[in-house]
């Protein structure tokens, strides 16, 4: 699903957050290599200091389908942490109209004068379908909240001819049915920080919005045309039957709920756009999918780790009495140049937390 989801609809965030765990994610992870819940790694490291703090790695997606699985010494250190840091502060009005504001075309300009015409027109026709198909989508469960698939539709479509392409992008990528269904749970990050203000934690943010917002809107105008078009032709041929549902989002899940730790599939979900490195592409259009992911790894991942690794450096330092609590996407934690190695760096000890030695 879109990461970008929460706030795509950022209304629904508001619904009441009691969903029971699907009946699915009661059963076991199913995990080939390490079938103990406890032999597991947990997305949860400690930095050595007294109080201590922690950081914790989350994913976009609905919390009911990976709570059950996130450890109890996660849960523990969560709980025991009076200060919890999160990368935008997704509880507050200011974070979600900012981010409507930063996906606007400049005033004046409209999406039809933007796009070439062939792109226009099989975006006009593929939303289209989607609102068609919309009523079909939703579960009786949404239903019975008082979700319409009208409604639905406008708040995350509504304003579609004055956003920006890339925004438009990510918007199509999460009009699936998959992630249809799945609106109204909250997602992970959302559902920590509906808790933490539950608890009545001291909570903040670690970035400024424009911060997350801006590299999406620096990408330039035929790499964002390449990533719409990719995403177009994904969606067509899904409803063409040629395609097969991708199942970016059960893998997601499936790696995160057995504790694989293993950069490349979290580094999409926390930079926040998909992976158009497809085998079957032409070699000149696989050169450009490398460079979109390479702009992205080097402005969503190295430098906000960078950015944010020293924010937290002089937050530990300036309040040395209190235990923090950094909520922040799993990839930021994974792979190279991560928010780990900025704090090692400047002479911290960070350690992973597995499940059994809290
Ligand atoms: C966009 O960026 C790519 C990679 O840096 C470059 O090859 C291409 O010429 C640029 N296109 C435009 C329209 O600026
Ligand atoms: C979209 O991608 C297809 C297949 O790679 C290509 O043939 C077509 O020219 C592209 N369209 C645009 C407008 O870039
Ligand atoms: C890979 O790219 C080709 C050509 O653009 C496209 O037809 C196909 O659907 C893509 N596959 C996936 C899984 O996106
Ligand atoms: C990390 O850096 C190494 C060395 O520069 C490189 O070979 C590797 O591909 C990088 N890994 C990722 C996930 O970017």
């Amino acid at each position: 699903m879109s990461p970008w989801s929460w706030f795509l609809l950022p209304t629904l965030c508001l619904l009441p957050t009691s969903a029971a765990p699907q009946r699915g994610a009661l059963a076991s992870a199913n995990c080939e290599l390490k079938p103990q819940q406890s032999e597991l790694n947990s997305f949860l490291w400690t930095i050595k200091r007294d109080p201590p703090s922690y950081f914790f790695g989350t994913i976009h997606v609905p919390y009911t389908r990976v709570w059950d699985f996130v450890p109890d010494n996660s849960k523990e250190a969560f709980q025991q942490s009076g200060v919890v840091y999160f990368e935008l502060d997704l509880t507050n009005p200011y974070t979600i109209s900012a981010l409507a504001r930063c996906q606007m075309l400049p005033p004046g300009e409209n999406l039809q004068d933007v796009l070439p015409r062939d792109i226009y027109c099989r975006l006009k026709r593929h939303l289209e379908y989607v609102k068609l198909m919309m009523p079909s989508w939703m579960t009786a469960d949404q239903r019975g909240k008082g979700l319409y698939a009208d409604y639905l539709f406008n708040a995350i479509v509504g304003n579609w001819e004055r956003k920006r392409p890339i925004w438009i992008m990510l918007m199509v990528n999460s009009l699936t049915e998959v992630v249809v269904k799945s609106r109204g749970v909250p997602v992970l990050d959302l559902y920590l920080a509906q808790e933490a203000e539950r608890l009545r934690k001291q909570t903040g943010a670690m970035e400024k919005v424009e911060e997350q917002c801006h590299p999406l809107n620096g990408l330039n105008f035929s790499q964002v045309i390449f990533a719409l078009n990719q995403t177009l032709l994904q969606q067509e041929s899904l409803r063409a039957g040629r395609l097969q549902i991708p199942y970016t989002t059960e893998d997601l899940i499936k790696h995160y709920n057995c504790g694989d730790l293993s950069s490349v599939i979290f580094s999409h979900d926390s930079s926040q756009v998909p992976n158009f490195i497809n085998a079957t592409l032409p070699p000149q259009e696989r050169v450009t999918a490398q460079e979109i992911d390479s702009y992205f790894r080097q402005e969503l991942l190295y430098k906000r780790n960078e950015r944010m690794g020293k924010r937290v450096k002089a937050l530990l330092e300036e309040f040395p009495d209190k235990g923090f609590f950094f909520a922040f996407g799993a990839g930021h934690f994974m792979g190279n140049n991560t928010v780990l190695d900025v704090l090692r760096r400047e002479g911290y000890e960070a350690l992973p937390m597995n499940t059994v030695t809290f």
